[in-house]
């Protein structure tokens, strides 16, 4: 009997096809709205192999339900949507997607980092909005970008591919990770500080963490009263790090210069949450991946990651 998979939102034809070829499949075929729990919690009783994203909580509850699941295959690098704990006592294959995003990630990260500092967003409202006048020596006046000390939290794949970018502006990078990366330091020349140095030293931090029990509120109101008031904080990882109404007060109290915010603790990110009230914060709306390209190839790495589990052969990404 082919294996039954569920897929929990709408995908490319062809990744479609090419998981359809092995398995029977069920679909929740919308493309902007999640699966409703209701509908995953029935799903998932019969399911062989699951395809998910990161906008579903694939929890404890959940897991216990799946009697005969093989495979978790969650679109993303980042999987704290996943109960890994659980999937393992289970002996349920948890996988991901690293590698195919690294790119595409540093781009995003590079261009919000220099529309937070040149206020770009803000400028182009100034525009439509009809009160641009006459031009003014210290009109919209942001950071300089080139020459500055950027301090990257968390050096993986997007990190070292973020610092590369920043050498081509000159930029002095610091880095922070939980264990030095000598190599990387030697190739890139990086500079390793704990924490608080880093912070200190940035004019730009950009957060590029995993989200896990220790980076959860990683920065706060210490952290970010440690930081200069010219500087420009960016979070392309996961919003559950930063602290968000302590952001909110150091960027209104102009403790630090400007955010550019691509996560948010709860996403979508109410309309009417404070963060969103500041003109120095540049908020997008979680797409550090989203190129036609790069999602392409999360869409495959992570059909392929699944019909290798089903198969019983290694996926190419496996986190447990
Ligand atoms: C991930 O993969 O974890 C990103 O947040 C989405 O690409």
């Amino acid at each position: 009997m082919r294996p039954r998979v569920y897929i929990t939102r709408r995908l490319p034809d062809a990744v479609l096809s090419s998981i359809e070829a092995e398995c029977e499949i069920r679909m929740w075929n919308e493309s902007d709205i999640p699966v409703p729990r209701e509908v995953l919690e029935k799903e998932i009783v019969n399911a062989d192999g699951l395809f998910c994203l990161l906008t579903e909580s694939i929890d404890r509850a959940l897991l216990e339900k799946a009697e005969k699941l093989k495979v978790v295959s969650n679109m993303a690098v980042g999987y704290n949507n996943i109960d890994i704990e659980a999937a393992k006592e289970k002996g349920i294959t948890v996988t991901n997607t690293p590698g195919v995003l690294t790119e595409t990630t540093a781009d995003l990260t590079f261009a919000l980092m220099m529309a937070a500092a040149r206020r770009i967003v803000e400028s182009s409202d100034y525009l439509r909005n009809g009160k641009w006048q006459t031009w003014s020596p210290m009109q919209l006046t942001g950071q300089d970008i080139y020459g500055a000390t950027l301090g990257i939290i968390g050096m993986g794949r997007i990190g070292a591919s973020l610092a590369k970018r920043a050498k081509g502006f000159d930029m002095k990078i610091l880095y922070h990770n939980r264990s030095r990366k000598e190599t990387i330091e030697q190739e890139l020349d990086i500079r390793f500080e704990e924490l608080d140095s880093l912070l200190e030293k940035s004019d730009f931090i950009c957060i590029l963490t995993p989200y896990t029990p220790e980076t959860k509120n990683l920065i706060g109101e210490r952290e970010l009263s440690l930081m200069k008031k010219t500087a420009v904080l960016i979070n392309t990882a996961r919003g559950g790090i930063v602290n968000e109404h302590d952001l909110y007060h150091a960027l209104k109290e102009g403790e630090i210069w400007s955010a550019g915010l691509d996560v948010f603790e709860e996403e979508p990110v109410a309309l009417d949450h404070p963060l969103l009230t500041l003109p120095n914060v540049t908020a997008i709306p979680h797409i550090g991946s989203a190129s036609i390209q790069t999602r392409t190839r999360m869409a495959e790495l992570a059909a392929e990651n699944l019909l290798l589990a089903l198969k019983q052969r290694t996926p190419k990404h496996v986190v447990v």
